[in-house]
Order: structure tokens, then C-alpha cells, then sequence
């Protein structure tokens, strides 16, 4: 199925690696322009590389600490300037700490704002703004299946990821008039550092072995296994394409069946 995004222009966060970088590299490979950002440093740099070597005019590199005041609408300015307009926002963020919410003090949850929500908010407000002037555009917020089935430690992200549900379903319902679609796509559990760090944690902590951690997440997932970030890249391309010009306010989760909920 052609995708439609050849020629298109998407502004892809928190993808110097991991999920966000599959996705980038999938709107790279569909023939799009893509600026992709991370911190400053050697990630990002080899993330542009690595993908400038599949499409040497269409990639920009875009350093940007999403956690910094303002840095989101900083961002969608600098990647506007720089593709000459944006059809598509992918809104990425960094991880937040996994912890028993007992532990989380309220620097914790000042952090978890500024690491997960109010990227987020300012990413999608700067690029809709834009979209809407235009009148065409599209959204995908990555969030994770724990908006939907609460995970032991993860009360940060369950918490700022179903605020930026609701964001995705409110700017999807006032956006659509201007013809900019917003929807969101559900990670579960997906092969990245991410996952492999956080199993390494919970290893040293209850004194097992990483593979045992693993093993522990597998076996509440139907299908058997993790994602790899390439699956969760195809639903979001998909999303983000004129291919679902039909569908937005949707909420996608990609979860080898773990999520028990009937809707
Ligand atoms: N993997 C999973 O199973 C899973 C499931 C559901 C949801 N998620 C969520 O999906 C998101 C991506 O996860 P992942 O597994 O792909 O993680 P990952 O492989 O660790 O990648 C994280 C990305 O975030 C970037 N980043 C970190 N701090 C940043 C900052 N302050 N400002 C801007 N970018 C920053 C990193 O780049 P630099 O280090 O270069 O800055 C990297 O590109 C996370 O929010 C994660 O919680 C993951």
C-alpha cells in the first residue's frame, strides 16, 4: 500500500533511537523530509547520519532538551524554518522514572510535567497552529498501553500519558474543521534500551536476572513476545498518512494482546 507521504514534511522527537527513530526512519524510507530531535550530542548526530545514508537531502538533525521551558514550541518553529512547512508532528518524549507512586515526591511530579505533558502541549499546539492555517496536517502522539492497564512503578507515565489522551481526543475534535487529524498510537512493551535498562533495574533490585525480568513481561502478553520499534512505526505511519484521512481522535494500541480491556 503506498502510504502517500512521498514529498510530505514530519518534525519526528525523542528519535535518536529506540521507537522514535523507527519512526523516523520508516517516514525516511516512504520518501518524506524529516527533522529528527534529541539532546545535543553523539546520539543524535549518529541517528542523522545513519539515516542521511538512506536519503542524503531529506534528513535534519534537531537538538532540543524537550525538558527545557518553551523548548516544544521552539522546536516546531526551528523544523518549520528548516523543512519550509511541516505536515507531520510525531510527539515523542523521553521516558519518565518508574517508581512506586508512595516514592514520588513532588519534584518527581514537577519533572514527570516537564518530561511528559508539557512537551507534548507545546509540541502539538505549535505545529496545529501552523497545520490549521494551512489547513491540512496531522498529528500522532506516542503515549503507552499503561494509559490503559496500570503497570507496578508506572504512575508518572500512566498519570501525564492519559493527559495527553485527552489532549489528543480534544484536538482532535476541534482541529478536525481545520484538517488538521490528531490521533495516538499505544506502545506496549517494545525492544529498546528503554525496556532492556528498565529490566536491568528490576533485576539488581529483586535480585534476579534480566532474562527472568523479561520473561516476566512476555508472559503477560498473548502473542509472546516484544514489539520491535519497527511494528509500532508502521501504525504510526499508517496514522499519519493521508491513507487514514478518516480517522482521528483514535487511539491505537500495539500490545500483542496484554491490554485486558474490552474497548
Ligand atoms: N519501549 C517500550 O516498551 C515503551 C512502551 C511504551 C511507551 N514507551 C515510551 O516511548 C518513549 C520512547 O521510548 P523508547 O523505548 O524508544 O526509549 P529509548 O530507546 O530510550 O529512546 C528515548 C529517546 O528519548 C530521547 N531523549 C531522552 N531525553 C530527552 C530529552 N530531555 N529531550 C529530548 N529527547 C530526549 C533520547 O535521545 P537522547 O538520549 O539522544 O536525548 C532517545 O532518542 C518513552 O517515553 C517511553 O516511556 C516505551
Amino acid at each position: 500500500m503506498d502510504l502517500g507521504l512521498a514529498g510530505k514534511t514530519a518534525l519526528v522527537t525523542a528519535a535518536s533511537k529506540g521507537i522514535g527513530y523507527a519512526v523516523a526512519e520508516r517516514f525516511v524510507a516512504e520518501g518524506s523530509r524529516v527533522a529528527i530531535s534529541s539532546r545535543p550530542g553523539p546520539t543524535l548526530k549518529a541517528a542523522a547520519e545513519r539515516l542521511r545514508a538512506q536519503a542524503p537531502d531529506r534528513v535534519h538533525e534537531l537538538p532540543a532538551d524537550l525538558t527545557e521551558d518553551g523548548a516544544g514550541t521552539a522546536l516546531v518553529a526551528e523544523a518549520i524554518e528548516t523543512l519550509g512547512s511541516l505536515d507531520i508532528l510525531v510527539s515523542n518524549t523521553p521516558g519518565p522514572r518508574i517508581s512506586p507512586v508512595l516514592d514520588l515526591s513532588d519534584e518527581d511530579w514537577e519533572t514527570g510535567y516537564r518530561t511528559l505533558l508539557r512537551p507534548a502541549v507545546q509540541l502539538s499546539r505549535a505545529a496545529a497552529r501552523h497545520m490549521a492555517e494551512r489547513g491540512d496536517g496531522s498529528i500522532v502522539f506516542l503515549t503507552s498501553t499503561w494509559v490503559r492497564q496500570p503497570s507496578a512503578g508506572g504512575g508518572l507515565s500512566a498519570a501525564f500519558r492519559s493527559a495527553i489522551s485527552s489532549l489528543s481526543k480534544q484536538c482532535a475534535v476541534e482541529l478536525a474543521a481545520d484538517g488538521v487529524r490528531v490521533n495516538q498510537v499505544l506502545p506496549g512493551a517494545t525492544a529498546t534500551d528503554r525496556m532492556r535498562d528498565i529490566a536491568t533495574a528490576k533485576a539488581a533490585r529483586n535480585g534476579t536476572t534480566v532474562e527472568q525480568e523479561i520473561a516476566e513481561v512476555v508472559s503477560a502478553i498473548p502473542i509472546g513476545r516484544w514489539a520491535e520499534p519497527e511494528e509500532i512505526a508502521d501504525a504510526v505511519a499508517f496514522l499519519a498518512s493521508p491513507r487514514s484521512a478518516f480517522t482521528t481522535g483514535h487511539a491505537l494500541s500495539l500490545d500483542g494482546g496484554a491490554v485486558r480491556a474490552t474497548l
